[in-house]
């Protein structure tokens, strides 16, 4: 087989800055070890997200001179609307500044107090958002993506059995809404097959529950399909797609992921009582229901990016890429969460450093070392994030201690990508050496943004 190539040319460059290790222990330190807090320009390759990072095509940047910024009724709005419907088949589409805006609207209108909502894993915005409004979220992913060095097709999977279990006992009248995230971005970037999404979606209109996505990375998952999942390999990912949609009552997206904008996201659904509220609500939020939040400007590039993505020479790059730096790591010996997904490789923080235990939090020493070893951001994801302490003080972690080098679309090359993996193999080499890290300073709340901490002596 030939070598898999980025299916584009470049017409316009970013300079990246260069630092020494020196420089960069001096500046990780200012940081308080934590990668948030430092300075983009100090760092040489991005890793922390692949949410609005992306880089647009020269047709995006030509959609941005064509945006029409009118207030109402704007052309934009129209393109926008069209290239949705086009993909879901969803007539009701509204444009929301991001993802999380389109959380807010859409649990605000259908959620509320004693409300279960349910899914394979909720993203963090999405679970905070059903809380704010009163309910409460429960995770249901497969057992198979539980486990990290576990190879299976469809790690992102709900697990069918605890769904029905669930409405059994929660009781159908109580659950508000079934919603799968395609992929499953906090359980490694794991596709869901069309197989558990219509079956899923079967359970949730047997008992009148709402069956939707979160479509933030659908082209991705998509793909997956495609390649593993009998029956798809001859169909185009565009019928992928209107297929998987076909199942859902509505949708909410992220457009700063599957769309290559820098900004936006929508909300779209079959419902026009639902979507009429939520219309309500956008315009008191966001802004008149043709623009919600973005220029139109913005309502173009997402119109072409949604075109885009579902290119198969794009996504066979995309996915290869992911793969190519997961399988450089595999043979190296590092731990991983396997299969690699598709928008980011997680490194396992447990397994690469045994001898930091959770409440020292190897995650984030081993962002602090790959950042002092070569420039390179990524972002804990482990009790640094998702710790929580009992009573006496004691900290809970959760089940993973993982580093996500997520990959922001069409931006870096190959080269970088080597690079990127020898570095963490430095780092592997040197593993022994690490030590654990201790907070000195956090808030009550997204406590990874803000923490400060300190090396153990
Ligand atoms: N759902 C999923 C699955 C996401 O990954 C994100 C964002 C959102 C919803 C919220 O979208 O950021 O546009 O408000 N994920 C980013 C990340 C932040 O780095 O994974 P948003």
């Amino acid at each position: 087989m030939k070598t898999i190539i980025e299916p584009f040319r470049i017409k316009s460059v970013e300079p990246i800055r260069f630092t020494t290790k020196e420089e960069r222990i001096h500046i990780i330190q200012k940081a308080y070890y934590n990668p948030f807090l430092i300075h983009a320009d100090d760092v040489l390759i991005d890793l922390l997200t692949d949410s609005g990072t992306s880089a647009m095509s020269s047709a995006q940047w030509a959609g941005i001179m064509m945006g029409d910024e009118s207030y109402a009724g704007s052309k934009s709005f129209y393109h926008f609307e069209e290239a949705i419907q086009k993909i879901t088949g969803m007539p009701y589409v509204i444009p929301t500044h991001q993802g999380r805006a389109s959380e807010k609207i859409l649990f605000t209108i259908l959620g509320g107090k004693g409300k279960f909502f349910l899914s394979n894993t909720f993203f963090d915005t999405t679970r905070a958002n059903i809380e704010f409004a009163g309910s409460t979220g429960i995770d249901l992913l497969n057992e198979e993506g539980k486990h990290p060095s576990f190879i299976a097709p469809f790690k992102g999977n709900i697990d069918l059995q605890a769904l029905e279990k669930c409405i059994g006992e929660k009781g159908a009248e109580n659950i508000m809404m079934c919603m799968i995230t395609v992929t499953n971005n906090s359980g490694g970037g794991q596709p869901v097959s069309m197989d558990n999404i219509r079956k899923a979606s079967e359970i949730c209109r047997r008992n009148g529950i709402l069956f939707y996505l979160d479509a933030c990375r659908f082209a991705e998952n998509c793909f997956f399909i495609k390649k593993r999942e009998k029956g798809y390999e001859h169909k185009s990912t565009l019928e992928i797609a209107q297929e998987m949609f076909s199942y859902a009552d509505g949708c909410t997206m992220s457009a700063k992921k599957d769309a290559f904008a820098n900004i936006g996201g929508f909300l779209a659904m079959r419902d026009q009582k639902t979507i009429q509220e939520c219309r309500n609500l956008l315009i008191i939020t966001e802004g008149f229901p043709t623009y919600g939040g973005l220029a139109g400007r913005d309502l173009e590039a997402i119109a072409i990016g949604l075109e885009e993505v579902l290119h198969e020479d794009y996504l066979t790059y995309r996915i290869r890429s992911i793969e190519y730096m997961g399988n450089k790591l595999i043979e190296a010996g590092v731990p991983i969460i396997r299969p690699t997904g598709g928008h980011a490789v997680y490194l396992d923080a447990k397994d690469f450093l045994p001898h930091i235990p959770p409440y020292q939090y190897p995650g984030q020493s081993l962002c602090a070392a790959l950042y002092i070893q070569g420039g390179i951001r990524g972002v804990e994801i482990g009790s640094v994030m998702f710790g929580k302490y009992e009573d006496n003080g004691h900290l809970i972690s959760p089940p993973m201690e993982l580093v996500r080098l997520a990959v922001p679309r069409r931006v870096y090359t190959q080269s970088h990508i080597d690079y990127v993996t020898e570095i963490i193999i430095d780092v592997y080499k040197k593993r022994e050496q690490l030590k654990g890290m201790k907070i000195t300073y956090e808030a009550p709340y997204l406590r990874h943004f803000t923490a400060r901490f300190e090396m153990m002596a």
